[in-house]
């Protein structure tokens, strides 16, 4: 079997950090999402890896090279423009060719990876297998209706009045017929070649398309708030482990403290992760926090919030909390007079201030 990442896209809904950097390598725990992906696919056995990029190409190429630190093959599929899902899996037939496939959403993250879900498709040999999970909200998402035996009888886009709370979830195992749909189908009202509509076309022309549950969570990280979340998943499940410098410091609970790092005069509760070299002085690190390499953090609190690399966080004594912070920012206070607000932000950015 071989595996398509889409890593394309354009990430609008996590601008203004999608403005400098692919969204699939925000870091979630301090690993780019698109990294719990490939090690996911890896675990269920499949090491041949094309991967869908667009205007990210080099930064994604940058980031993953050529897998070998995985022990995968990557061959990278570029896309000129994000015209869809199933726009992706057609420009990738050439590498695709005959193989079954599993076509992941490259920021997408599953708990319990995708082993199972493989292991069916190969048991069963449907046409295709899709993932689905209970959602509260079925409105938001893409929703199939099963019958008896859980074949999929029909699939539809956002219902008004859906039918079953079951939403597809990012992840996909398709045999070559796919294609046969990705050709027949006609771009959505958005001008979106859909792989709803593509799955649906599968169902309609007779193929079987079988589907399987989720039981852990699932997290599609298109927003701020599905980062910090999935973020506060991950953390969860991490072990406690020290290899930093702790001076006169409280770490309590689960914390990994990088090599480098350097913890002074301060209070850390974990889940917490902090990355190699970053100083922490004179401050209280909050649960579910991770602070990337090369960060400081000085007379501050902060906590259930994202700090990537090489930034600095000085005097702020009123807590930070669900933050997402990109490279290289600076946020601190000063007792400078006038008393006045400074700020430069660039295009889109966030800022609430308490008063
Ligand atoms: P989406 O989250 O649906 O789209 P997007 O990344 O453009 O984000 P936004 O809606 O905020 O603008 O995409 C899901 C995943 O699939 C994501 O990893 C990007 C990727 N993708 C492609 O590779 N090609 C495409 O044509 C599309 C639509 C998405």
């Amino acid at each position: 079997m071989k595996a398509l990442i889409l890593s394309g896209g354009k990430g609008t809904r996590l601008r203004p950090i999608t403005y400098t950097g692919a969204k699939q390598l925000i870091p979630v725990a301090n690993k780019p999402i698109l990294f719990y992906g490939i090690e996911a696919i890896k675990e269920a056995g499949i090491d041949d890896f094309g991967i869908i990029v667009g205007d990210t190409k080099e930064e994604i190429r940058k980031a993953v090279g050529d897998g070998s630190r995985w022990g995968i093959k990557v061959t990278y599929i570029e896309q000129k423009e994000p015209l869809g899902l199933a726009h992706a899996v057609k420009i990738a037939e050439d590498y695709l060719r005959d193989a079954p496939f599993i076509m992941y959403l490259g920021d997408n993250i599953l708990k319990e990876g995708v082993k199972e879900f493989v292991q069916k498709f190969k048991d069963k040999k449907p046409n295709a297998l899709i993932l689905l999970t209970p959602v509260p909200n079925p409105q938001s998402f893409g929703v199939a209706e099963l019958d008896q035996e859980h074949r999929v009888k029909r699939l539809v886009e956002k219902p008004k009045k859906p039918k079953s709370n079951l939403a597809l979830v990012g992840v996909y195992l398709f045999d070559k017929n796919i294609f046969k749909a990705t050709k027949a189908i006609k771009p959505s009202w958005r001008n979106e070649l859909e792989i709803t509509d593509a799955i649906q076309w599968l169902l309609d022309e007779g193929y079987i398309v079988e589907s399987h549950r989720v039981t852990g969570w699932w997290k599609d990280t298109g927003k701020p708030e599905d980062v910090l979340s999935a973020n506060r998943l991950i953390l969860e499940s991490m072990e406690r482990s020290i290899e930093g410098e702790i001076i006169e410091s409280r770490i309590e609970g689960r914390v990994v403290v990088k090599e480098g790092a350097k913890i002074i005069r301060s209070v850390v509760r974990g889940p917490v992760i902090i990355g190699e070299n970053t100083k922490i002085i004179d401050s209280y690190i909050g649960p579910f926090t991770s602070i990337n390499s090369e960060v400081i953090v000085e007379e501050s609190e902060i906590e259930n919030s994202i700090v990537m690399n090489k930034s600095l966080i000085k005097n702020m004594k009123k807590r930070i909390d669900e933050s997402l912070i990109g490279r290289e920012v600076k946020i601190f206070a000063s007792s400078r007079k006038p008393m006045v607000n400074r700020f430069i932000l660039g295009e889109r950015s966030q800022m609430e201030v308490f008063q």
